[in-house]
């Protein structure tokens, strides 16, 4: 098979000069957006050469999905993102229909290394198909195997798709082996994440299967990852095409099955399922290990429903979510933004107030770039319903909605400024905690990240709201008192 190695000079040739046309003012201040074009699913998230680096399912040439490649961009502290060159186009038989989403290893011999998709496009006489790819590089530059594809659907029993085999997510194990968790569709049990272990990193093995949707959650698992945490085995994958249940919403979403796993005899025990994120546009996760031992996890802010007719207002289109620490708390997988934010913090405004029916604002409260943080006091309130609007003018707002009695939230960007009609709202569990109600609130620009109670769950959405629309009020059905800590960011 041979390496065509033009499609990527070309790209790097295009991207160079027509990223020199965009501002950073142009940009989020502190979301990542592809350096030029389309952006979909975070790839090949790890920490390698003192740097942590992300790679991106990229599309330069456009500000629509194509032809997947890989964008890549490097950071020392996960929100100051320095662009490098495209690290992958489809340029080899086993990758022409695009490189598909997949993840990063660094190897003990000092190389980076890289696994995703390889798509091969429709013959005459079949369907596209999907394969596993390896490549690999010194971090910027990367040579795909002449073996590739190195898993390919003669590695599966018999019922686990071709067209649907894909997002393979590599690691090591402590014996130096390779791990591979793929998402593929099966035909009785639909969605499902396979799991394949190797010597070497090209000679491949089918171990079993994690777990399955059995056609509860969803029809085909994408972006699976598949990591320890604080004791427990977390199986997170991206279902397509659920139907609402449970705290599920319909459509494309996300989920975290908690568990044990027993290697030796590939056994995964199921213990909780949950959604990752409960927000309008949050798709595909992945995670990755940062030295200092934390979980990190970033995933693409939009979702293939809300991104269709999205209004292509920037010369790039898509942004990923902020970095988030995971960690459990009582049997839940929680996150909070990474440390790291406070970095950005520059003047604090702090305010506590009693919150009535008259809306009121709080001298120095408002901005869309801040890192907000409410906390409701309820016990001893008569308070059922708490409203915040924020991204507020004459004619917009984003509206949360408290409803302390119900302990539910809803996230509403109905009067946001969009024209679509696609979801807008939410409905999300959000419970005082011992005599509390935390919200805290990262607003960039276009999007508001919200953290409920330290993390428990988390709404994520991109607003079309115009940016001059910084208002922020509060108001109540009975008075409430709150605490508002906001900083403003820079
Ligand atoms: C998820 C996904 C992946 C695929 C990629 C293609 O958003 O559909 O399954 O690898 O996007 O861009």
């Amino acid at each position: 098979m041979s390496i065509n190695p033009l499609p990527l000079v070309r790209v790097r040739e295009f991207e160079r000069e027509q990223a020199q046309k965009i501002s950073a003012q142009e940009r989020p201040l502190f979301h990542l957006t592809p350096l030029v074009g389309w952006m979909n699913d975070p790839n090949g998230f790890c920490y390698y050469g003192g740097q942590y680096h992300l790679f991106y399912q990229y599309h330069p040439f456009s500000r629509q999905w194509g032809p997947m490649h890989w964008g890549h961009v490097v950071s020392f502290d996960l929100l100051h993102w320095t662009y490098q060159p495209c690290a992958l186009a489809p340029d080899t038989a086993a990758d022409a229909g695009g490189c598909f989403s997949g993840s990063a290893v660094p190897l003990p011999d000092g190389r980076l290394m890289l696994c995703y998709t390889g798509v091969q496009p429709a013959g005459t006489f079949r369907r596209e198909t999907q394969a596993q790819c390896v490549a690999f590089g010194d971090g910027v530059n990367f040579e795909k195997s002449l073996l590739n594809p190195v898993v390919r659907h003669a590695h599966l029993p018999e019922g686990y798709s071709e067209f649907d085999f894909r997002d393979p997510k590599i690691w090591l194990t402590e014996d130096g082996s390779f791990r591979m968790v793929a998402g593929n569709r099966h035909v009785e049990k639909k969605g499902t994440a396979v799991l394949f272990a190797s010597q070497d990193g090209l000679d491949w093995q089918f171990k079993g299967e994690i777990d399955a949707s059995r056609g509860e959650y969803g029809h085909m698992w994408e972006c699976p990852d598949f990591f320890p945490l604080e004791g427990k085995q977390v199986l997170m994958v991206s279902p397509q095409k659920m139907q609402a249940r449970e705290e599920f919403h319909a459509g494309d979403g996300t989920m975290a099955i908690l568990g044990t796993f027993d290697d030796q005899e590939c056994r995964f025990t199921r213990e909780s399922v949950q959604p990752v994120d409960h927000g309008l546009t949050f798709y595909a996760p992945q995670t990755m290990q940062a030295p200092d031992g934390r979980r990190i996890m970033i995933g693409w802010m939009d979702n293939w429903e809300t991104c269709k007719e999205a209004p292509r207002r920037h010369p790039w289109y898509a942004q990923m979510s902020v970095p988030r620490e995971l960690f459990l708390r009582e049997g839940r997988l929680c996150q909070r933004p990474v440390r790291e934010m406070e970095t950005l913090w520059q003047d604090t405004i702090l305010q506590e107030a009693t919150v009535a029916q008259e809306e009121i604002s709080l001298l120095g409260v408002q901005g869309r770039l801040m890192d907000m943080t409410i906390q409701l006091q309820t016990a001893n309130s008569a308070c059922r319903r708490f409203t915040l609007r924020v991204a507020r003018d004459e004619s917009h707002f984003i509206q949360i909605r408290c409803d302390l009695a119900r302990g539910e939230l809803v996230f509403d960007r109905s009067h946001g400024g969009s024209v679509r009609d696609i979801a807008h709202t939410r409905h999300v569990k959000a419970e005082p905690r011992e005599g509390q109600l935390t919200l805290r609130l990262l607003m960039d620009k276009e999007s508001i990240e919200l953290f409920i109670n330290e993390g428990e769950r988390v709404v994520t959405s991109l607003i079309p709201t115009p940016l001059k629309a910084e208002g922020i009020t509060f108001a109540a059905d009975a008075p409430i008192q709150v605490k508002v800590s906001a900083h403003h960011l820079g």
